[in-house]
């Protein structure tokens, strides 16, 4: 039984692997590098991803959408695209290292960053990031759900605060997207990194970046668009100059259909179900003795993670338990969030995290909190 959706989602709806193999069997081309005919139907594959994308988060303008390998990659493009030495970023304790270790490796060339605490539940004060603002503040990065906790961030009132301070506004949606309706025109994000292979349930190696019209993006990586070829310098074009290279577009034509079926099952359906299962397993958990669940204690304010730990046990030994014994993928440790573990307590050991999908039962669910209580006896006795 598969519970780590947060990680890369699986299984995909049928559709998403058809439109993977028809990418790769029927059409075969590289789009934008030849006028035959393949060549133009793998063009037209890349332009509907691209609409369907847009639509999804209501940007009026699909060519605002770059495409890329994951989130991480979005969030380094949106950094280091962006950010010069003097800039100043303010940041949250509960961030992924895919926003962390780009922003700390900017530091190390003169861009000055602010880390605020999040709150012992994993959610951020916007009063306490007000603070944080300075005169040269030029981004204010936050992930919009943590990965470790589930903990939804108040982003509407931050993209208030990001325009008050003039500072631009990147939301990291890895743990969103495919959860929670995001409109980036109505939330005035700036800069919106998402991950097409988890929430929006496409193939890996697939993500994207949204920049807004009036954020001058620098490319960070040069090489061939298809276009303006005999220009030395990477031609200012979007979406292709921030594109260069051949496309992924097995995956980006699987992840237009992972669009196209939360579309069609309502993304609000898909996320009541999977909040449903998370209430299910955290009623179950709390009450086993000993457990503790991390984040907001009202479930509502927690999005596609459940975090927990059991004293006196390993979290590392409890996930390698339950997969051996009982056939469950559930990650455990420090989930790629340092500051974050800090932040919830749960360093060094991290914790057990249980993500589950569009296609998880209760009945799974219910396996699985019987299963916990197993390991934990069974780990508890033999101590
Ligand atoms: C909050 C957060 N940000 C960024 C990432 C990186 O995503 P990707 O694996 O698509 O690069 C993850 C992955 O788990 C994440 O949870």
């Amino acid at each position: 039984m598969y519970l780590d959706n947060a990680a890369t989602s699986y299984p995909k709806p049928e559709k998403v692997y058809e439109a993977v193999i028809h990418a790769m069997r029927d059409v075969g081309a590289s789009p934008g590098r030849g006028g035959y005919r393949r060549s133009l139907e793998a063009g037209r594959i890349l332009f509907q991803a691209r609409e369907a994308a847009a639509s999804f988060f209501s940007i009026s303008d699909s060519a605002r959408i770059i495409f890329t390998l994951n989130a991480t990659g979005a969030l380094n493009l949106a950094l280091q695209g962006t950010l010069v030495a003097g800039d100043h970023v303010v940041t949250t304790s509960m961030e992924h290292n895919s926003l962390l270790r780009p922003l700390y490796a900017l530091r190390n060339k003169g861009v000055e960053l602010s880390i605020v605490p999040a709150g012992p539940d994993g959610v951020v004060s916007v009063e306490d990031i007000r603070r944080a603002v300075r005169v040269n503040t030029r981004m204010i990065a936050v992930s919009h759900v943590s990965n470790v906790c589930g903990a939804i961030q108040p982003i509407r009132q931050l993209a208030e605060l990001c325009r008050e301070a003039g500072a631009l506004f990147l939301v990291d949606a890895a743990q969103s997207a495919g959860y929670l309706p995001i409109d980036v025109e109505r939330f005035a994000i700036d800069l919106l990194a998402v991950p097409g292979h988890k929430g929006l349930l496409g193939p890996g190696g697939t993500g994207l970046l949204y920049v807004a019209p009036h954020v001058p993006l620098k490319p960070v990586i040069q090489g061939g668009t298809g276009s303006h070829s005999t220009a030395e310098e990477q031609p200012l074009v979007m979406p292709d100059s921030f594109e260069a290279g051949t496309h992924n577009l097995p995956g980006i034509a699987g992840l237009q259909a992972g669009i196209e079926f939360l579309r069609e099952r309502g993304l609000s359906s898909v996320f009541q179900h999977e909040h449903k299962l998370l209430n299910q397993a955290d009623r179950a958990l709390r009450d086993i003795p000993g457990v503790t669940i991390y984040g907001p204690e009202d479930s509502s304010a927690r999005c596609s993670v459940l975090s927990f730990t059991a004293s006196g046990v390993d979290s590392a030994l409890l996930a390698a338990e339950l997969d051996h014994g009982f056939d469950i993928a559930v990650r455990a440790g420090l989930h790629c969030a340092p500051l974050a573990h800090r932040t919830l307590g749960t360093l060094p050991g991290g914790t057990v995290r249980v993500s589950p999908g569009w296609s998880t039962t209760s009945e799974e669910i219910a396996f699985f909190s019987d299963a916990v209580v197993q390991c934990i006896g069974k780990i508890r006795t033999s101590a």
